[in-house]
């Protein structure tokens, strides 16, 4: 059977990776969460004390560095330099630092080549801000993912309460309007719809009825 690329793009807490997961284990393929590409390489900036927005230093540990995933429950796992950070990279000085480091070229050029590696045999749910734009301008296909700043905050604020976070609703709120901002303004490859991608605004949906949706279009691809 054909093997689908599929590109899922959106801004900042949209569903796109609960929803990704979902469909790749509905369909058998690999998921790839770029986001956790771009706050791996922003962890070990961090740790390493350089800063956010220099980039030859930045490039230069890159040929260094190597980002792995790897199946877990109940998420995938991702390690860096071999490391298991799937809950460090997640924390706030990483997203509230990592579209910084995600509007270098160099950093965006080295992580695309490994993106499209990842996605060259197809069966893949890659999830986004410039999949379909940039990464996989071919992918079968796109989808953008979208709902409301107050939504995706209230969807934030629940998830950071079963992780023991309590960052108000409002602080969140803010936080996902800067992030929007800084990827949707930088020079290379900005977050933008792709005109050929079909935008669901998941504001009053549950994550079941996005999934079905999708899982829809893709069987139409089959
Ligand atoms: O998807 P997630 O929220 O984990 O992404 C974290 C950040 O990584 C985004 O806010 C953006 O700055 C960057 N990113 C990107 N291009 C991608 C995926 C993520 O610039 N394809």
């Amino acid at each position: 059977t054909k093997k689908l690329q599929v590109a899922i793009d959106g801004p900042a807490s949209a569903g796109k990776s609960t929803v990704a997961k979902l469909i790749a284990k509905q369909f058998g393929y690999v998921y790839c969460d770029t986001g956790a590409m771009y706050r791996s390489i922003t962890l070990k900036v961090i740790q390493e004390g350089i800063k956010l927005d220099d980039e030859p230093k930045i490039v230069s540990i890159l040929d260094n560095t190597t980002i792995g995933f790897e199946p877990g429950q109940p998420q995938q796992l991702v390690f860096l330099d071999h490391q298991d950070v799937t809950n460090q990279i997640r924390s706030e000085q990483v997203t509230n630092s990592v579209s910084t480091v995600a509007a270098l070229p160099g950093v965006r050029k080295n992580l695309v080549d490994q993106q499209r590696k990842i996605a060259s045999h197809g069966g893949v749910i890659m999830d986004g801000r410039d999949i379909g734009t940039t990464v996989l301008p071919n992918a079968n296909l796109k989808i953008f993912l979208v709902a409301s700043v107050s939504e995706r905050a209230e969807r934030r604020f629940k998830d950071n309460a079963e992780k023991g976070i309590h960052t108000p609703l409002k602080e969140l709120a803010a936080e996902i309007e800067t992030r929007d901002y800084k990827d949707s303004h930088r020079k290379v490859s900005p977050l933008i719809k792709a005109s050929d991608a079909i935008e669901i605004n998941t504001t009053q949906m549950s994550i079941q009825d996005v999934v079905t949706e999708i899982s829809k279009l893709m069987k139409n691809k089959l």
